[in-house]
């Protein structure tokens, strides 16, 4: 039996990659960003290599690529050393598309699959719709919180409704730099570099069940001591809970927008059929690392509910219980792998044969 194929999402914070074994965990997730060594020998990609470090490359920014060097290099590292392809003998690869991603790198995308890796069948699909896949349904709304971008994509019958979209460019990598700005003040002695406040963030941050208790907690002014891994202790007040509010209201960061569910409620609105809106907003698909925040999933629910009716019930899916632990923060990693169990075996997939004869273009008519 043929190899799985290879299925990749790689985001602006994390790639996830793995052979398409839908019943576990993506078997290589680590930073996308990399330091470069001399004359970019892949060996020597810093896996430690943290995107704040002088030399990093981060190849993705904001879920779009824009070093396509480096994306090369990632690439290559991934295939031949993290997952053991070997050159000569390339299976078959799935791509998990960023939503939004443009026509033109999708075809170079391709392009770098079958002329530089010589992948012996190519499929792409964009993110929502495999996150939506991951929970065993073909329709659904997903709200990916992230590293580089909010997303949001209600999928119906497997299409997305591109009408409806929404992307915000805030998300987890702004949160850290925001709890970096409110500790510079809070502990000014202490210097904390991007790595150390990422992992801060995710240790402290609380999305709490609603704005009047936010606005208690800060009134309260209750600081807990933070651990660091080298012994150094730091107090951390109630921006630990900003960093939950700030996404409800995200005027407490001059950012004149409406919050999360707000926004998910009137992208719905867009969605036709119209009958097609009662079951998005009953099928919301919410993933992405930034919502496993603590009381994140709770929070969103209670906000969701508040747009109900004795017969419209705003719900977020809970993956099956036979899926794995961390279905949702791998949603399109998951979805990916899959349809990629179905796509291949019955060739759907764009084949080397398809691109010779009509170039990098197929991949709009062939996938999506
Ligand atoms: N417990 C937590 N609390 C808050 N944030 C968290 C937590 N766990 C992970 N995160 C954040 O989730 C983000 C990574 O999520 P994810 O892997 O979905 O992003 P990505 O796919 O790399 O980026 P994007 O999809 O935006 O391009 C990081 O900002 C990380 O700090
Ligand atoms: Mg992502």
């Amino acid at each position: 039996m043929a190899a799985e194929a290879i299925v990749i999402d790689a985001g602006s914070r994390l790639l996830k990659a793995g052979f398409a074994i839908p019943e576990q965990d993506p078997q290589l997730v680590m930073q996308t960003a990399m330091t470069k060594a001399d004359e970019g020998d892949i060996d020597k990609i810093d896996l430690n290599g943290d995107d704040w470090k002088e030399n990093a490359v981060n190849p993705i920014e904001r879920g779009a690529i824009h070093d396509w060097e480096a994306m090369e290099d990632l690439w290559r590292y991934v295939f031949y050393t993290g997952l053991g392809w070997e050159v000569g003998n390339e299976g078959q690869i799935l791509i998990a598309d960023s939503l939004l991603t443009r026509k033109i790198a999708r075809e170079k995308t391709v392009q770098l699959m079958f002329e530089t890796f010589n992948v012996n069948g190519f499929y792409a699909v964009e993110q929502p719709v495999l996150s939506v896949y991951a929970v065993g349904r073909i329709s659904g709304c997903a709200v990916d919180v992230g590293h580089g971008k909010i997303d949001i994509a209600p999928v119906w019958e497997g299409g997305i409704q591109h009408n409806a979209v929404k992307r915000f460019e805030y998300a987890g990598q702004d949160l850290t730099e925001l709890l970096g700005a409110k500790l510079a003040k809070s502990n000014p002695h202490t210097k904390l570099d991007g790595f150390a406040l990422e992992q801060i963030k995710e240790a402290v941050a609380v999305s709490l069940d609603d704005s009047v208790d936010y606005e208690k907690k800060v009134a309260d002014g209750s600081v807990i001591e933070h651990t660091l891994p080298d012994g150094r202790v730091i107090s951390v007040g109630s921006e630990r809970y900003t960093l939950g509010e700030v996404l409800y209201q995200p005027s407490l960061v001059e950012i004149q927008e409406y919050g999360i569910t707000e926004q998910l409620v009137r992208s719905l609105s867009l969605c036709s059929p119209a009958e097609c809106q009662k079951p998005l907003i009953e099928n919301i698909v919410l993933c992405g690392g930034t919502s496993t925040m603590k009381g994140f999933e709770a929070r969103f629910q209670k906000e969701v509910s508040l747009h109900g009716t004795p017969s419209l019930r705003p719900s977020v899916v809970k993956p099956p219980e036979y899926m794995p632990e961390r279905t949702l923060q791998y949603s399109a990693w998951i979805g990916g792998a899959i349809l990629a169990k179905v796509v291949f075996p019955q060739n759907q997939h764009l084949t080397k044969g398809d691109y010779d004869e009509y170039g990098p273009n197929i991949v709009h008519r062939k996938c999506y």
